[in-house]
């Protein structure tokens, strides 16, 4: 039975309350869903780069909510209690990184940022402080600071699994939940969650394509695809 549909994702219940299915669909928004499209075979290439990436992950020992790849468009999850707050790790400026605080795209950082944003559709998923999560109730204290290791743990995996395939990861947002007591790392890793550019020639990878109207956005996520499968 669905009992979510978001924006690229629908979720299923399962028989097993502490499971649920991932649905992957093509449908692409961006600037808070004031653009709207679809993007053929975004969700089969999203499932299949989220199923890489999570094996990728808890074999260097990050718990995620990944249980299996059903199918092209399906996978089977963990079902967790999300934490209302979107994890953005940042290794070169890029968007809205950019734009806030006048700096050129691609402007190396000296160490990897955290940010927090506070997932709220109707107040545009504002950027917050830790504190402001832990006084209104959305993370505890103990659980930022594994939110803040897990997310630092993934940018190091995926940073040099990316680099030795040719790709810079910019930046990259992350979910969480609580599952039986625990934080695991849930939602999805893909060209729509995270910015890659190829290391030679900088050119954009990613969500950016659709974003800002690049053109090539089903070859980008086609591309990358290739890269994290060899
Ligand atoms: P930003 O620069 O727009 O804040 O985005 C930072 C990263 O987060 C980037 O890799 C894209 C990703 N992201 C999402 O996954 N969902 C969103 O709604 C937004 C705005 C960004
Ligand atoms: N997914 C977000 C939205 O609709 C934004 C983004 O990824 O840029 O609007």
């Amino acid at each position: 039975e669905m009992f979510y549909e978001g924006k690229a994702k629908k979720l299923y219940s399962t028989s097993d309350p502490d499971l649920l299915i991932t649905y992957f669909k093509d449908d692409a928004t961006a600037f808070d869903g004031t653009k709207r499209d679809t993007i053929a075979d975004k969700g089969v290439v999203n499932n299949r780069m989220s199923e890489l990436f999570f094996k990728l992950l808890e074999k260097n020992g990050v718990k995620t909510h990944f249980v299996r790849r059903l199918n092209d468009r399906e996978m089977l999850c963990k079902r967790l209690h999300i934490i209302p707050v979107e994890t953005v790790v940042r290794n070169l400026v890029a968007g809205s990184m950019a734009k806030r605080l006048g700096r050129e795209e691609g402007e190396p950082l000296p160490h990897p940022i955290v940010e927090y944003y506070y997932k709220s559709d109707a107040l545009h998923d504002p950027l917050i402080l830790g504190e402001h999560a832990i006084a209104f109730g959305w993370a505890t204290a103990a659980e930022l600071k594994q939110i803040d290791a897990m997310a630092l743990k993934v940018d190091g995996i995926l940073s040099k699994f990316l680099d030795e395939r040719g790709v810079i990861l910019i930046d990259f947002k992350l979910e969480f939940g609580r599952y039986h007591g625990e934080v695991l790392l849930g939602d999805e890793i893909c060209p729509d969650t995270c910015r890659f550019w190829d290391k030679a020639t900088r050119q954009k990878l990613d969500k950016d394509r659709f974003r800002h109207d690049l053109g090539g956005v089903e070859e980008a996520y086609h591309e990358m695809l290739r890269r994290v499968e060899n």
